[in-house]
């Protein structure tokens, strides 16, 4: 039975309900009638093996919307292609999910609408099981599952099921679909974010990466930061169920799975990219913004000339940290800033933490290892005390740091 606190995760939310070729399809018509009680609506698609079991009719029907079959049908297509059908979706759940469609996910392949629904999908997905005893416990099916439960900077996906028991091809053992009820609680509580996606629901903005202050066409101002730290927290946060939107100065790095990233160059775009970005319920200001720009840019190639080398007027960017933590409407619930420091680490960070308004402050000391290189030093700042965490990987401080996000929302 689902939980009365999960019931409620239910109402108004979106299914996109998969259903593979097995015995346990007929299950899957409960399901839908389980979630449409609850108040949820549910799209259907149903794999070519899967329509030798239920039909599209008893799908439509009880779904009130037509059931996906095809990767190619225009009509589908152009009203809701398999893009849009996984986008629109809050949760995808395989039901039952036979060994193929395991194996297709597990290795990338995309060759039917199912498979491709889900390496297109941005949303968690929750498998249910159903094959034979013996094929659930082959090394090659238990091998796909694990790599699908835990794809490394990506969101494993989550596993109901199998059950114990007579099956239908009269062999005793695991290997049953988990029964319509159970996979009911089990998209409740990921709905719901009690599935280790805490930030489910949750609106985020990191800035990452270095801000470029052009001097002419060709030169500029810059500093040494790669983005690795401030990438990390994006994925981090997303990983937590948050919907991150990255703005990114330039550096050479993939955006995170799941993370809408906008490319930015000077400070003032980038303040523009965050104003555009809110309102969201988190900041991660990681980026390392230039406190100038040149005054007066010009607009050719500046010549060498006799006189020697030019004088560069510099003029104050804005504070986008301090100008988010401003207190308004607007204003994130947690703002939280970064401090690069090469002495006095405490002090300067705390100093930052009250000028700029901003919740709490991640300082790190930068004359050491911490631009470009993989691992980080850091002390959390906030306005209850100081934190150090010991040296580790940048996405090991950006694991913690979304944790520690996490666990100041459900307080
Ligand atoms: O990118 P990596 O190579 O992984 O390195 C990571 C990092 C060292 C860049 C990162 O961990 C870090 O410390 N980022 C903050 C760098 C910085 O600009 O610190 P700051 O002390 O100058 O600025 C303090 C805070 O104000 C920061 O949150 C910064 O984003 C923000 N700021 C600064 C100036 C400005 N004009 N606007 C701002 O919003």
């Amino acid at each position: 039975m689902t939980a009365p606190s999960l019931s409620s995760a239910l109402a108004g939310r979106k299914v996109l309900l998969i259903i593979g070729g097995g015995i346990a399809a007929y299950k899957a018509l409960e399901v839908i009638r389980l979630l449409s009680k609850a108040g949820a609506e549910t799209m259907a698609v149903l794999t070519k093996a899967g329509a030798e079991f239920v039909t599209p009719m008893s799908l439509a029907a009880l779904t009130g919307h037509p059931v996906r079959q095809d990767l190619f049908m225009p009509d589908d297509e152009t009203a809701m292609g398999h893009i849009e059908l996984s986008r629109w979706a809050d949760l995808v759940v395989v039901a039952p999910a036979t060994a193929g469609l395991i194996a297709k996910a597990a290795n990338g392949m995309a060759d039917d609408l199912a498979s491709t629904t889900l390496l297109a999908t941005d949303k968690k997905v929750l498998l249910a099981p159903a094959m034979n005893v013996r094929m659930w416990l082959h090394p090659a099916v238990q091998a796909n599952v694990a790599r699908l439960k835990g794809f490394d900077g990506y969101q494993g996906m989550a596993v109901v099921g199998p059950d114990d028991g007579v099956m239908a091809c009269g062999e005793f053992g695991p290997g049953r679909m988990a029964e319509p009820p159970v996979i009911l609680d089990a998209i409740a509580r990921l709905l719901a974010g009690q599935d280790g996606r805490p930030l489910t629901g949750r609106t985020a903005v990191v800035t990452a990466g270095p801000t470029f202050e052009p001097i002419d066409p060709v030169r500029g101002l810059t500093n040494r930061s790669s983005g690795k730290q401030g990438y990390a927290v994006a994925a981090a946060l997303a990983e937590l169920g948050a919907q991150v939107t990255l703005i990114s100065g330039p550096v050479a790095l993939d955006a995170p799975v799941g993370v809408t990233r906008v490319w930015v160059e000077a400070a003032t775009e980038m303040k523009a990219a965050v104003d555009a970005a809110l309102p969201a319920d988190i900041a991660v200001m990681s980026a390392a913004v230039a406190d100038w720009r040149v005054d007066g840019v010009a607009s050719g190639k500046i010549k060498k000339a006799p006189g020697g080398p030019p004088s560069l007027a510099l003029i104050e960017n804005p504070d986008i940290l301090a100008g988010v933590s401003a207190p308004g409407p607007r204003r994130p619930k947690l703002v939280v800033g970064f401090a690069a420091e090469t002495s006095d680490l405490a002090a300067n960070a705390r100093a930052k933490l009250s000028r700029k308004g901003c919740d709490w402050i991640v300082g790190n000391d930068v004359s050491d290892e911490v631009f470009g290189s993989d691992g980080n030093a850091v002390t959390l700042f906030t306005r209850n005390g100081d934190e150090p965490w010991p040296r580790q990987s940048k996405t090991q401080v950006a694991r913690k740091l979304a944790q520690r996000i996490a666990d100041h929302f459900k307080a």
